[in-house]
């Protein structure tokens, strides 16, 4: 019925406009893109959708809770993504399209929101268990969104965001449209550094949002490196405020800490902070006298720094007292240790290291000394009650390992898929970052190549495979600052939140092409500087508000 009443309604306004030649002055191209199908990104694990279209109405469209749900207006983290969500499908003040109004009988009047199990969640933290599949079911006179939980809801309202269009008239549509969603992997992340370029709050907030656009669900914020330290510790104050590019405008106060990770956590996203150590410390050093190893130059010091100094019982109170803190700032039950790319050479120049090795009966494997640190800082954050995670070398030098510990793969040789079979043929859970340094650019399509990986293409058994986590996007900062992140990183990270959610076997990349070109003029129109993927327009171009 809707859509016969539709259809005349088309037929009418063709015979209008063509008499009145401006379908012909370049507005053809427009008429096309506009009122094209809808581009969902990521694509649902099962949908189904018919040409029966409704009008929404911003005068009189209303998200809610469904009577049922166990969550109500008290609840507000949903309030606030029902507000959000609106002005995501109406815009900011923008009128919608008044001439045929009258015309559409068939308006959707609300979507309700149910959550239904006992406890939804509003106030607690999303974790790698959360439940975020959801049931959506657009129809008249009311949508319908069901989900277990806020989480699952966030997801669904993102979903029910996507489906709707704008006709020609600046009307916003969405059709008849029934999906059933959940993610294939629980771990989606992004990772930021923040220490090679500070990245101001604002950046990251924009980000999270974008995220929240993509379904990704973790934030790794790699906070601190060499670089700079830009934590803000109650317990060692000096940290940032000697480590940081400067003591008070380019750090994170405990205030800011905490409002990344309410931002986050009200769109579903984990926090996941990384104190990477003992390599790419640098900054700690300079606020942390006697941390670090004093390199040698012959038989004397030499006034540079290595890794933090493994040999010393200070070094550990150190690293007691200040993941103490680490812990109760991040609520996430994992904290990222690191634990890559240790440089060997400013220990073996050092005699106490030298003897401290002898000691030990290392012998000249400083692997060994490595691992005698990861291990003791392991026993350290273990007495926080954290989970941990760390990169693939902690797992190479055999370091011995808390069972539900994650590691994550970054590097290109070995190849990755042997070392994620590997890994989970040791039994561990891991994560693929590889084919994901999204800091590296090259001329052309390079998302395509970003798209086709996939983390359970290695040899191993259907066992091994259920130990894949996810995987993460890596946005390393030497190149990177407010200027370019957000362009730099989507849609090219939406790539990899597709390959994250949808069922493995979505890989038609033509069609992946076509939604994504309308993925990335969605975001540009909600206000993410997401870069072109070729030639072509976004109907509504960034205004760089
Ligand atoms: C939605 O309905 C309109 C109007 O009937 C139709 O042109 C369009 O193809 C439909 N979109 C989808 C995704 O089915
Ligand atoms: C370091 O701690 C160990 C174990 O707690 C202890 O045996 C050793 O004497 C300490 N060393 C120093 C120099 O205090
Ligand atoms: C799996 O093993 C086969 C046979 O050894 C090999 O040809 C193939 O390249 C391997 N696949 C991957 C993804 O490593």
């Amino acid at each position: 019925m809707a859509a016969l009443r539709l259809l005349s309604v088309w037929t009418l306004l063709l015979t209008v406009t063509v008499c009145d030649g401006w379908l012909f002055d370049g507005f053809a191209a427009r008429r096309h893109s506009e009122s094209d199908e809808v581009a969902l990104w990521p694509l649902p694990q099962k949908f189904q959708t018919s040409v029966d279209a409704f009008r929404l109405s911003s005068a009189s469209f209303q998200i809610v809770h469904a009577k049922e749900s166990t969550a109500g207006p008290s609840c507000s983290l949903l309030q606030n993504a029902f507000r959000r969500y609106y002005s995501y499908i109406f815009g900011n003040g923008r009128k919608h399209g008044k001439n045929l109004e009258n015309v559409f009988d068939a308006d959707l009047a609300e979507l309700q929101v149910q959550i239904t199990s006992a406890d939804p969640e509003c106030d607690g933290y999303p974790s790698l268990k959360s439940d975020e599949s959801y049931q959506l079911e657009v129809n008249q006179p009311t949508a319908v969104l069901k989900a277990a939980s806020v989480w699952g809801a966030l997801r669904g309202l993102e979903t029910f965001s996507q489906l709707v269009y704008e006709d020609d008239y600046g009307g916003q549509n969405i059709n008849k449209t029934s999906i059933s969603d959940f993610p294939r992997f629980a771990h989606r992340g992004i990772l930021l550094d923040s220490s090679r370029h500070y990245l101001p709050l604002k950046v990251i907030l924009a980000n999270l949002e974008a995220m929240a656009m993509n379904k990704f669900n973790v934030f790794h914020w790699h906070i601190v490196d060499d670089q700079s330290f830009p934590f803000q510790s109650r317990t060692f104050p000096d940290l940032s405020h000697k480590g940081a590019y400067h003591p008070y405008t380019h750090v994170y106060t405990p205030a800011d800490v905490k409002m990344v990770i309410e931002f986050a956590r009200m769109r579903g996203i984990r926090v996941l902070a990384e104190f990477d150590s003992p390599g790419h410390t640098f900054s700690w050093g300079k606020g942390q006298t006697g941390l670090l190893t004093p390199c040698f130059s012959g038989s004397s010091p030499s006034g540079t720094f290595g890794p933090v100094n493994p040999i010393l019982n200070s070094t550990y109170d150190f690293m007691t007292r200040f993941f103490k803190e680490v812990s109760t700032v991040f609520p996430d039950a994992y904290i990222h240790l690191g634990g890559d790319e240790v440089d060997f050479s400013c220990w073996k120049s050092n005699p106490d290291i030298q003897k401290f090795m002898d000691q030990q009966g290392f012998g000249q494997d400083y692997r060994k000394l490595e691992s005698y640190y990861i291990q003791r800082l392991l026993d350290i954050v273990s007495t926080t009650n954290k989970g941990y995670m760390v990169w693939q070398e902690v797992f190479d030098n055999g370091v011995k390992l808390k069972a539900d510990t994650q590691i994550h793969v970054w590097k290109e040789k070995p190849p990755y898929q042997d070392e994620m079979a590997r890994i989970t043929a040791a039994g561990f859970q891991t994560l693929l970052s590889s084919p994901w340094y999204l800091n590296r650019i090259s001329y052309g399509q390079d998302w395509l190549g970003i798209y086709k990986a996939d983390p359970q293409n290695f040899n191993g058994t259907a066992e091994q495979k259920k130990l894949v986590i996810g995987g993460e996007a890596c946005l390393w900062g030497e190149y990177v600052d407010a200027t370019n992140l957000t362009p730099r990183l989507w849609p090219r990270a939406s790539a990899v939140g597709e390959r994250l959610w949808s069922d493995e076997n979505v890989k038609d990349v033509g069609s992946a092409y076509d939604r994504l070109v309308k993925h990335r003029c969605r975001m540009v129109r909600r206000g993410i500087p997401a870069e072109p993927l070729y030639i072509g327009f976004c109907p509504h171009e960034y205004s760089g508000n």
